[in-house]
Parts: structure tokens; C-alpha cells; sequence
């Protein structure tokens, strides 16, 4: 079966209303629940949404913006990355790394960032280890009625060899993704 990954500009607008529906229920399932959603208001929209297929099946997507934030007090443009999912019948099938493979080219290609960045809970972080992200040590500054806490999970980036994280404040300058 041939595997294909579609990159479509914008928020989840201009996606089909089938595939629209089953990114928001496999959302719920995943997110629905979990306290830190219900915890914060999250940023919506997208430069691009990634979106893989199994033949002509829909199995996996993530979308990916680009944001300015402030590391260390400079600004750095950031790729943020967000609703990263796989269907739950096609999970441990590698379609989250061709996703995420995609992403990359997306923030360093596309939107020209000097990094990305993600949010996730501490249980995925080795999913994205894996794929050469790295967890800060540093807490990420997010908005949260109209002030400033850390985001209370994992903060994870992806960047050149040389740029330095640790020791330096991060501010997300706005919502959670
Ligand atoms: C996290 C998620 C997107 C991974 O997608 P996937 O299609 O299963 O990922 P892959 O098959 O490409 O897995 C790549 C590697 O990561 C590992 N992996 C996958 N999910 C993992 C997880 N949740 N925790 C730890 N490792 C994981 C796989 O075993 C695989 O390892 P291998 O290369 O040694 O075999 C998927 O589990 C999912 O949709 N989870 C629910 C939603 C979610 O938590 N999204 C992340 C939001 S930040």
C-alpha cells in the first residue's frame, strides 16, 4: 500500500468535512479528558496542516504555525506544532514519524524558522526523541488569563546543533498550541 502525506495551507478550514470530523474525534478521545486541556485556552489555526495516508485511507495529522518568541529576552521564530495524532487503528505503524518528517521540512523550508517547538505530555516525549527533538530543562512561559505560568508538562524543541536552550528563560509569547 502506497503511503502519501498532503500538506494543505491553513487551519483545518480547508480540509474536507469527512477528514475534518475524524481529526476532532480522534482529538476528543486523546484530549478530551486529559486535565490540562480543560486547564488552558489553546491558540487555533495554522500555516499548514499535514494530513498521511494508508492507500487512500486518512491516518495521521498534524498542524504547524509559525510564532515569535523570546528566548533568553531575543526574538526567535518559532515553528509550533500542534494535534499531532494517528488514527487509533494505525498507531506504532510509523505514520506519526512520516507526519512529523513532513513538519520539519514545513518549519525549516516553508516558514523559514529558526526552530520548532512543541507541547506535549511527559508520556510522549520519547515518541519524539525518537525523531530528534529534545525535552528544555527550561520551563516555557504560556498565556493563561491574560498572565504569564509555565506550562506545567513537557516543552519540547527541535533546532541546529548550536542554538542554546538551557539557561535561557522561554517565553511562548501567547496561548498554548
Ligand atoms: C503519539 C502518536 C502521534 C505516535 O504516532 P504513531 O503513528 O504511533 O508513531 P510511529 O509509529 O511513527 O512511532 C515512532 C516511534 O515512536 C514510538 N512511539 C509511538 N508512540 C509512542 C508513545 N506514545 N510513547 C512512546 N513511544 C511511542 C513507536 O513505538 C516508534 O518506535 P520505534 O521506531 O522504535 O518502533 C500516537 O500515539 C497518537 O496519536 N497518540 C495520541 C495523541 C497524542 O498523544 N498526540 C501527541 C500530542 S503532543
Amino acid at each position: 500500500m502506497n503511503d502519501l502525506v498532503r500538506v494543505i495551507p491553513h487551519g483545518l478550514g480547508l480540509i474536507n468535512p469527512d477528514e475534518n470530523a475524524l481529526i476532532r474525534k480522534w482529538g476528543e478521545e486523546a484530549f478530551g479528558q486529559l486535565e490540562i486541556c480543560k486547564q488552558f485556552k489553546y491558540h487555533c489555526g495554522a500555516d499548514y496542516c499535514v494530513l498521511a495516508y494508508c492507500g487512500e485511507v486518512f491516518v495521521g495529522f498534524a498542524a504547524v504555525s509559525k510564532r515569535e518568541v523570546s528566548v533568553g529576552g531575543e526574538p526567535v521564530s518559532m515553528g509550533c506544532v500542534g494535534g499531532v495524532i494517528t488514527s487509533p487503528d494505525y498507531r506504532k505503524m510509523g505514520y506519526g514519524s512520516i507526519v512529523m518528517n513532513e513538519v520539519k521540512r514545513l518549519i525549516y523550508d516553508a516558514l523559514n524558522c529558526e526552530i520548532g517547538g512543541l507541547l506535549c505530555e511527559e508520556q510522549t516525549v520519547p515518541f519524539y526523541e525518537k525523531l530528534g527533538w529534545a525535552r528544555s530543562c527550561e520551563a516555557a512561559l504560556v498565556e493563561r488569563d491574560g498572565g504569564k505560568v509555565e506550562w506545567p508538562e513537557a516543552f519540547m524543541y527541535h533546532a541546529a546543533s548550536d542554538f542554546e536552550i538551557d539557561g535561557r528563560e522561554i517565553d511562548l509569547c501567547g496561548l498554548p498550541w
